[in-house]
């Protein structure tokens, strides 16, 4: 497939730190294991993107992943209904979530890799591709929106991460501060959020991490400063604000799969034909309003994902949803 790429992602001058700023984050960083490598690359010295300041340099939009079929959702209806336990379990979680706070956030790299490491967040963005599409999320909940998120391919972090081959799995875990988030205080939640897909899964074209949406740094509610986005799946595999990526040879056992596994598996794949036991999943609600529609298979992403499920109907049948 051809589209355009960008060249590597830099940042603006002026959110470049000054040296205390700059040292004291290397101090963390070196505490916290990063390779000698990253560090000597002298790219540690970026400040912190700020939620919702506008995303520098504008990335170039992917035609291959370009309308969504559908108009987008506005940014004031799908920044105002959010699925984030983490801040409460309402859709009006916006307010709560501006406690999130995303200076110096860190994700760790480790499990089966050839050198587990430690990473910024604005070191990680210099070594991608970063990128717009337009694509569909849809919820379990059978309600649907199509959102401008800015990111890279999924496979450009497995690539960076370098598993090894044993490694079957990926696997993301959300933030962990009972400070932060009064939720997390709740033992009957298995905190922290995880969840994870196959290498092949989390290699596809399709699968993103997102670090932007409207054309803005990622807003806190939407899971800032990382998260994933998988838009052949239910929406709840779409991990936010993740802190800890690893690659094993064992299933991830998913925050939602954990609570209920007969309502929420781990392949989740949208599929109109299986019913959720409380929802149907044969139409969804845009969340822009009007009429309900049909709800297509792999949530209308069937040309670019269905091949990774070959032979596996007969294993799952009717059951591909879980
Ligand atoms: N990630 C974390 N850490 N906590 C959550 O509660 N909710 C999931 C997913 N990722 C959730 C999460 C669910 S159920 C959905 S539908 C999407 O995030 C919602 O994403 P949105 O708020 O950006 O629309």
């Amino acid at each position: 497939m051809h589209y355009h790429r960008r060249p590597r992602w830099a940042l603006k001058e002026n959110l470049v730190t000054s040296e205390d700023v700059f040292l004291s984050r290397r101090a963390v960083l070196a505490g916290m294991g990063v390779s000698a490598g990253l560090l000597a690359s002298g790219q540690s010295a970026r400040a912190a993107m700020t939620p919702e300041d506008a995303f520098s340099p504008t990335p170039a939009l992917n035609p291959a992943f370009a309308d969504g079929g559908r108009a987008v959702t506005e940014e004031a209806i799908t920044s105002q209904y959010n699925n984030f336990y983490e801040f409460g379990s309402s859709k009006r979680i916006a307010r709560e979530a501006q406690k999130l706070t995303t200076d110096d956030w860190v994700i760790e790299v480790d499990g089966m890799v050839s050198t587990p490491f430690s990473i910024g967040i604005e070191d990680l963005i210099k070594r991608v591709n970063i990128e717009e599409r337009i694509v569909r999320h849809r919820c379990v909940e059978a309600w649907s929106m199509v959102v401008p998120w800015i990111g890279f391919p999924m496979a450009e972090l497995v690539a960076l991460a370098n598993p090894t081959t044993d490694a079957k799995y990926i696997r993301f875990e959300t933030f962990m501060d009972t400070d932060i988030s009064r939720e997390q205080r709740a033992s009957w939640y298995p905190w922290p959020y995880v969840e994870g897909f196959t290498m092949a899964e989390a290699t596809n074209e399709l699968a993103f991490m997102v670090v932007g949406a409207y054309g803005k740094v990622l807003h806190r509610q939407f899971g800032a400063p990382l998260r994933v986005h998988m838009p052949w799946k239910y929406g709840f595999k779409s991990i936010k604000s993740i802190v800890k990526v690893s690659f094993t040879d064992q299933q991830p056992l998913g925050f939602w799969e954990e609570l209920q596994a007969k309502e929420y598996g781990f392949w989740a794949n949208v599929n109109p034909e299986v019913a959720h036991p409380r929802w149907s999943q044969a139409t969804e609600q845009p969340l822009a309003g009007g009429e309900r529609i049909p709800t297509l298979p792999f949530n209308g992403y069937a040309a670019e994902v269905a091949h990774l499920y070959d032979g596996m109907d007969a294993q799952f049948g009717d059951r591909l949803y879980r």
